[in-house]
């Protein structure tokens, strides 16, 4: 059958998304799959329908394409997808609500608060310390995000993160080293870990940049890669997720894991971690790609 690869969209990953868009469709088609590509932003739902696809690769990140809506339009026009379903895609968009699974399941991840212009900066000081992160709740590729080191930062991050959603979140900054591991179907491939020579992982360093360090194999021993990877799994079950995704762990400097997020659409890009790890398991590209699509339950 047809697959149509939804990518672009409206949402602030817009960007990102044309990429991973056009990185899947090459793969697909060098695969010998009748793949066809479509802008989300031309006509929405009544122009991918018009394509008459069999199965959607859903390429689009944020809001409106990553975060159940999209999925629900194709439930309803019975059109089965790649990844997730309706439900876990919604709450893997919203950090609070899926951390707030992690933490009944027992799963660590950092403590945070949902900030808003009532909160009380002093008392949110007080409770999740310095340096914390100020996040939207509802957004990817790292837009919106500020380390809060010193007081006086504090409403300018909540000023930037308000602006791209309508809630904001406090978490405290867990001190150490970033990882990342991705899913594909069942399993887990290699963790890498990200480094970023005199910075933080921003949307310069994910998409710009040339400094930013993929490390693989991660450099932890096995017994802690394998915690690392049981962790994720366990992380991406609690929030009902299928199909392929990420979840990002951050390990501080006493060696215990921290949830921060899952992606359930991550970025597909020349420069994107899901397609490093695949690589680093004997998987390349096309094959990659082409496994996504076979995981689909029609
Ligand atoms: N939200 C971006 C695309 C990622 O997680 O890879
Ligand atoms: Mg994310």
């Amino acid at each position: 059958g047809r697959v149509v690869v939804v990518f672009g969209g409206h949402s602030a990953e817009r960007e990102v998304s044309l990429n991973s868009g056009a990185a899947v469709l090459a793969g697909l088609q060098r695969s010998g799959v009748d793949a066809i590509g479509y802008d989300f932003a031309e006509d929405g739902m009544a122009g991918l329908e018009a394509l008459k696809p069999d199965i959607v690769f859903i390429a689009l990140h944020g809001r409106g394409g990553e975060d159940g809506c999209l999925q629900g339009a194709l439930e309803l026009a019975g059109i089965p997808y790649t990844g997730s379903g309706v439900m876990a895609s919604a709450l893997g968009m919203d950090k609070l609500r899926t951390k707030a699974l992690w933490q009944a399941a027992g799963l660590p991840t950092p403590e945070s608060i949902e900030m808003t212009a009532a909160t009380d900066r002093a008392e949110l000081i007080e409770r999740l310390g310095l340096p914390m992160i100020i996040k939207p709740v509802h957004e990817g590729s790292t837009i919106g995000i500020t380390i809060v080191r010193h007081l006086d930062e504090l409403e300018k991050a909540w000023q930037d993160a308000a602006k791209y959603d309508a809630r904001v979140m406090a978490e405290r900054f867990v001190v150490g080293s970033e990882f990342t591991l991705s899913v594909l179907g069942d399993s887990a491939l290699p963790a890498i870990k990200v480094e970023v020579p005199n910075g933080f992982y921003d949307y310069e360093a994910k998409y710009l940049s040339n400094d930013t360090l993929y490390h693989l194999p991660c450099g932890l021993e096995p017994e802690q890669e394998a915690q690392l990877a049981e962790l994720s799994l366990s992380a991406f079950a609690a929030v009902g997720c299928s199909g392929w995704g990420r979840v990002d762990v951050m390990r501080d400097a006493e060696g215990c894991f921290w949830l921060l997020e899952v992606n359930t659409v991550p970025g597909m890009t020349d420069h994107s971690l899901v397609p490093q790890a695949a690589a680093h398991a004997g998987i390349d590209f096309d094959e990659l790609v082409v496994r996504i699509l076979a995981d689909v339950k029609e």
